[in-house]
């Protein structure tokens, strides 16, 4: 079951397209890895998905509800951009504000027990501004969990924190995913550790979806490929596939093949000549998961 899907959802700011037809797809039990530099439009995306900003065109569905739908929007859980947190409060009564705020029935319980799944400790007095960026963010991720949602949406939740912080945060977002079967979308712009738990992934771009893709059509397409370029290279893609009877590759810009596929690379060479296609460049290629974003996001300067 589709728990977001967005379509040709998009939102202007004067005169600029932050969100730019996106059609975004999150099943029941994904944790979808949002991924994009700085300015690509997370943020704004997910203000538009939990109501804190209005889409200027298209349609946003939240549980198979539109958002204007309350019931289905109570059943979501944020945390966009910082954390609005008191810093002189402790984090029991940071929360214990908001629950209050949100009108939530034995807000005590639930507190206590939003303390304990995030790793806080409910003895913890300390005022949230000596709080760790760790502890401060699984704060927020405990902010998000009032009401027990059954989606959640994290805007970079690991966003400056150190390895240890991270994995902290990981492994609460795994919890939170298997043992409540929660569904949760997260933003970053840090390729490789949403790489450790994402089911599927967004990659946006100038506001645009670039690429939607699932873990598992992921590894696929991050083993070696044969990359090819030749001269009429329709002409030899329709020649390969018939030959080969290839099923997985695909033309790429400028009419470079790659074949994910295992194929003798030098039948190909010979078939291709034979055909009176020349061969301009042929070779095994790796892709690893980071060049594969970076790739679609557009280069590496500004991650
Ligand atoms: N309230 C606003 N008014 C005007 N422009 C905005 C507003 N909010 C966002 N923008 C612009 O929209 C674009 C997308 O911003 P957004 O904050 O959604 O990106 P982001 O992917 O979250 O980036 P970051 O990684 O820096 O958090 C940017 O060009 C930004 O300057
Ligand atoms: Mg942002």
């Amino acid at each position: 079951m589709a728990v977001i899907q967005t379509m040709g959802l998009s939102k202007r700011y004067k005169d600029k397209w932050a969100v730019d037809h996106l059609d975004l797809l999150v099943e029941q039990g994904d944790i979808y890895g949002f991924i994009g530099q700085n300015g690509a439009g997370k943020s704004t995306t997910l203000k538009l998905l939990c109501g804190l900003a209005r889409p200027t065109r298209g349609e946003i569905l939240i549980f198979g509800k539109p958002i204007r739908d309350l019931a289905a929007r109570r059943r979501v859980g944020a945390l966009v951009e910082q954390p609005g947190l008191y810093p002189d409060l402790s984090g029991g009564e940071n929360l214990r504000l908001y629950a209050a705020l949100l009108g939530l029935d034995s807000p005590a319980r639930q507190v206590d027990e939003i303390l304990e799944t995030v790793g806080l400790s409910a003895g913890e007095k300390k005022p949230v501004r000596h709080y760790s960026m760790g502890m401060k963010q699984r704060l927020g991720v405990g902010l998000a969990l009032l009401g027990g949602p059954d989606l959640l949406l994290l805007d970079e939740p690991i966003n400056g924190l150190d390895p240890e912080g991270i994995r902290e945060m990981r492994e609460l977002l795994l919890r939170l995913n298997r043992e409540r079967g929660l569904t949760i979308l997260v933003s970053s712009h840090i390729l490789g550790e949403l790489s450790k738990i994402a089911t599927r992934y967004g990659i946006i771009q100038n506001g645009r979806m670039v690429e939607q893709i699932t873990a598992g059509e992921l590894a696929q397409k991050c083993t070696d490929y044969l990359h090819l370029r030749c001269g009429q290279p329709q002409k030899a893609a329709a020649l390969l596939e018939k030959e080969f009877c290839l099923i997985r590759w695909e033309m790429r810009p400028e009419g470079e093949i790659r074949i994910y596929e295992n194929v003798d690379a030098k039948a190909v060479g010979r078939v291709l000549t034979e055909a009176g296609i020349s061969v301009e460049e042929m070779g095994l290629h790796r892709q690893d998961l980071e060049g594969y974003f970076l790739e679609r996001m557009g280069g590496a300067d500004h991650v």
